[in-house]
């Protein structure tokens, strides 16, 4: 009673901005202008390996998408648990010339042969198990990674096509020193399925049958083969003898999928204008659908515009806020968010300043909002999203010389995709990014269900924020499942809102809120639950302070203390001297550098 007290008093105390937010501007638009070149670029990506490979391309008069084919090609080989040649990625591309921000889709599309409610279990009727659903070849759609960085290189690249990828074969061919980290996930995965592919048994452990330790010498010829192929040809996965052993496993039991060679023939990428929305006097860009990522971390921050989040800090009034802001925008993407070439998508009324104004009003300062609903932004009517996420992926950013930005998040979707292997990289098991039932309990039609030749939604968030002149201030974004979106919003609010710098801004706590659990890195690790796959770093040394915690416990949260949250954030963010610096996030093991 004294605690709930003390803390609500805190809370009150500090409640001045809450009573008397700065109106938000309705007239505000997005303002997106020239910038001055940096002179220097700089790469922030998840393995030194690959920042290096971004680099050396960028020194060899490469543009950031030049570096960003060779930061791809490289991730695929010393980060494969989380992305690849086999995988799908959102790009957004600031060009500081045209003063555009454009938004490239590489993601996965399935195949005309896939069934709503594939994953689930014939007998039950209820989704099969996690491994039972992403180790079947059901999960595998069309990968994209590759064709969306022609396209993005036909527009941007200074370099021919293939020739970034010279360094990744021969890295692949003399061998690369396995990764602490990636040693790590091949023993967090090895008791399940990753040995029942022949191939990926072959590559990931030892002739004993150990996992792969950190610092074995591991090489890769049929990657560089493959990469050799893509050179030759940029459609080389999707079409000839590498899509037909594509095809031949994901044809393979269990669960055998259905993808052809007319499904890898059709695919194409896609690109449109970023989308774009003010946040106070910025402008922040991210991908469009079917990344939900665009839209919701613009939610939250579009309801936080609401409120003083410079007065509040980071404390517990400040998280409390975001918290809810979270709630409530991800309550809305979970059921408006789909491939909007399948589903009517209401982007520009789930972001309109007053319906987000509305949302906001039900944020109180001392109680959480009791049941938190999605809003009816465009009177849709959807279904009670059910889409099981996982938490994978990788992030990376690049600026050139030029001040060409790129803001990449790129993924096989779980740990090691799909787990079966093609010619030294993985498949992905993008599909289970599908809602697992097509209606929910009321018979309403899911918008995420999945469809022949549909792509699943995403919550990749790849973002670039601009300053009050429209000048490009910084990029930002991160691996992570369904949380992608809180770690990436977080960094947006530490850098404008708390004044922090790229770094402090990624080592801020992860603090998660998702249908009604706030899930958070915390210091003190009480009741810590570590069972999901890809978590496990960061809580100690970020998490949140227990007086934090327990004012937040006070107003109501249902607090789920994390074991860590692998968040893997990379920025790059311009000073007012026009040099860049950059972040690398401390919970992976990437660096930020410049050539
Ligand atoms: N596979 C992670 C995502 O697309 O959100």
């Amino acid at each position: 009673m004294k605690y709930l007290f003390l803390t609500t008093a805190i809370l009150l105390a500090g409640c001045k901005g809450v009573e008397s937010p700065p109106a938000a501007d309705d007239s505000a638009a997005p303002k997106i202008a020239a910038t001055p070149a940096p002179k220097t670029g700089m790469v922030a990506a998840a393995n030194p390996l690959a920042t290096q490979a971004g680099l050396k391309v960028l020194r060899d008069g490469g543009s950031a998408v030049d570096a960003a084919i060779a930061v791809q090609a490289t991730l695929g080989l010393v980060e494969p648990q989380s992305s690849g040649l086999g995988g799908g990625a959102f790009m957004v591309v600031y060009d500081p010339k045209a003063a555009k921000v454009w938004a490239y889709d590489g993601r996965e599309e399935a195949p005309s042969g896939a069934a709503a409610e594939m994953f689930l279990d014939a007998e039950t009727g209820r989704p099969r198990s996690y491994f039972q659903r992403t180790g079947s070849g059901q999960a595998t759609g069309t990968p994209g990674a590759i064709v969306m960085l022609h396209m993005a290189h036909q527009d941007y690249g200074n370099l021919d096509w293939g020739a970034q990828l010279a360094g990744s074969i021969k890295l692949a061919e003399e061998g690369f020193r396995v990764s602490p980290r990636m040693a790590g996930m091949v023993t967090r995965m090895a008791p399940y399925i990753l040995k029942n592919d022949p191939e990926a048994r072959a590559y990931f452990f030892t002739d004993d049958g150990e996992p792969l330790p950190e610092g074995f010498l591991r090489d890769n010829q049929p990657y560089a083969d493959t990469l050799r192929a893509i050179a030759e040809n940029p459609r080389a996965l999707l079409e000839g003898d590498i899509a037909r052993d594509i095809i031949a496993k994901v044809a393979a039991e269990p669960f055998p999928g259905t993808l052809t060679l007319a499904d890898m023939a059709a695919y194409q990428p896609r690109k449109t204008e970023a989308l774009c929305t003010p946040y106070r006097a910025h402008t922040v860009c991210g991908a469009q659908p079917p990344a939900s990522g665009g839209i919701a971390v613009q939610s939250i921050l579009g309801t936080l515009e609401n409120f003083d989040m410079s007065a509040a800090g980071n404390s517990a009034e400040g998280w409390h806020l975001f918290a809810e802001a979270s709630f409530l925008a991800y309550a809305d993407r979970d059921k408006y968010v789909a491939d909007t070439n399948f589903v009517e998508v209401p982007v520009a009324a789930m972001l309109d300043k007053a319906y987000l104004k509305s949302r906001a009003d039900l944020i109180r300062p001392n109680a959480v909002i009791a049941d938190v609903k999605a809003g009816d932004p465009a009177g849709f009517l959807q279904g009670q999203d059910a889409t099981p996420d996982t938490p994978g992926t990788s992030h990376f950013t690049i600026v050139d010389k030029d001040g060409l930005t790129v803001s990449m998040t790129t993924t096989i979707e779980g740990p090691f995709g799909s787990q079966r292997m093609v010619r030294g990289f993985l498949l992905n098991n993008e599909l289970t990014d599908f809602s697992a039932y097509e209606k929910d309990s009321d018979g309403v039609l899911i918008a995420n269900r999945v469809a022949p030749r549909k792509r699943p939604r995403s919550s990749m968030s790849p973002a670039i924020v601009f300053d009050r002149d429209g000048e490009f201030l910084f990029t930002t974004g991160s691996p992570g499942g369904n949380s992608i979106i809180a770690y990436t919003a977080k960094t947006i609010v530490g850098i404008l809102d708390w004044d922090l710098s790229p770094q402090e801004a990624i080592e801020l706590p992860n603090v998660i809120a998702r249908n009604g659990t706030l899930r958070m890195e915390a210091q003190n690790l009480r009741d810590a639950e570590t069972d999901e796959l890809d978590r496990g770093a960061g809580a100690k040394e970020f998490g949140l302070a227990e007086d934090i915690v327990s004012a937040l416990e006070g107003l109501g949260h249902k607090v789920r203390r994390s074991g860590g949250e692998t968040s893997g954030l990379h920025i790059i963010y311009r000073q007012a001297d026009g040099s860049l610096i950059g972040g690398a996030d401390p919970r992976r093991e990437g660096t930020a550098e410049k050539p």
